[in-house]
């Protein structure tokens, strides 16, 4: 059996208050279920250091991840993040490819393989988000998306690309907009991701997971979480709240 894995991505939310409020009440409860559940909290970058010195006397229950990386690892690019201070931060998870970073910053899929292979390079593990706008989906064209923005990544790293990785599958209809996407259809396209990359990858493929984001809640991720293809959730809204995070983590634990 393979052990699920849960990302809370807490986009731009949060504050030293937010984080004192939730942080530890967290840290205690996952006490019990960090060996049945990997769990990770992407907070917004600038607090990662708030976040360690406030665990500093506790054991760390969960890993930390980043919302975003740079496509160098160095230099003049003002603003930007390096898969190397990632690293250096302790950081084991980076989410790429999120729909609001294609969207509101105009990242296409050459720049997210780029990010990919830059993460892979300092073994930092890539949540390569991907999935349809709501015009895409209606017009049945699920499948073909997906394909598009995964043989990128292949064409720049090769075969082995999705060892040890996640493919979040998220719907961008479906973020945010208390829209989920049925469980049914879910999974017709997570085991349709799997075996695609399971086929370019010479059928072998390690430590590969699959998610599913988009308004998951207390409320559907049981029935969600059942699904064969299904390895766990990327979670944006109910990852704030903490008897809402909690309440999904202990639905995965059954
Ligand atoms: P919501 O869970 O708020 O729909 O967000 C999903 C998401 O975008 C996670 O990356």
């Amino acid at each position: 059996m393979i052990k699920p894995i849960i990302i809370g991505n807490w986009k731009l939310n949060g504050s030293k208050k937010f984080i004192k409020n939730i942080l530890k009440p967290l840290n205690q409860f996952l006490i019990k279920y960090y060996k049945v559940c990997t769990i990770v909290i992407a907070p917004p970058i600038l607090y990662t250091n708030f976040i360690q010195n406030i665990l500093s006397s506790d054991q760390a229950n969960f890993f930390l991840g980043a919302q975003n990386v740079d496509t160098h690892f160095s230099g003049p690019f003002t603003g930007e993040i390096s898969p190397i201070m990632l690293k250096d931060l302790e950081i084991h998870y980076v989410i790429i490819g999120h729909s609001e970073r294609r969207v509101n910053h105009y990242e296409d899929n050459h720049i997210i393989a780029k990010k990919f292979h830059m993460l892979k390079q300092e073994k930092i593990i890539p949540v390569l988000c991907i999935g349809e706008t709501s015009q895409e989906h209606k017009e049945k064209k699920t499948k073909e998306v997906c394909k598009k923005q995964i043989d990128v990544i292949f064409d720049l790293c090769g075969e082995n690309a999705f060892n040890n990785t996640i493919v979040a599958y998220e719907p961008i209809w479906a973020i945010g907009s208390g829209q989920s996407a049925s469980p049914k259809e879910v999974q017709i396209i997570s085991h349709f991701i799997r075996n695609y990359i399971k086929s370019k990858s010479n059928n072998q493929i390690k430590n590969f997971f699959i998610q599913y984001g988009g308004s998951v809640t207390k409320n559907n991720a049981q029935e969600l979480i059942c699904q064969n293809d299904i390895d766990g959730f990327l979670i944006g809204g109910a990852s704030l709240c903490l008897e809402e995070f909690t309440k999904i983590i202990k639905i995965i634990n059954k």
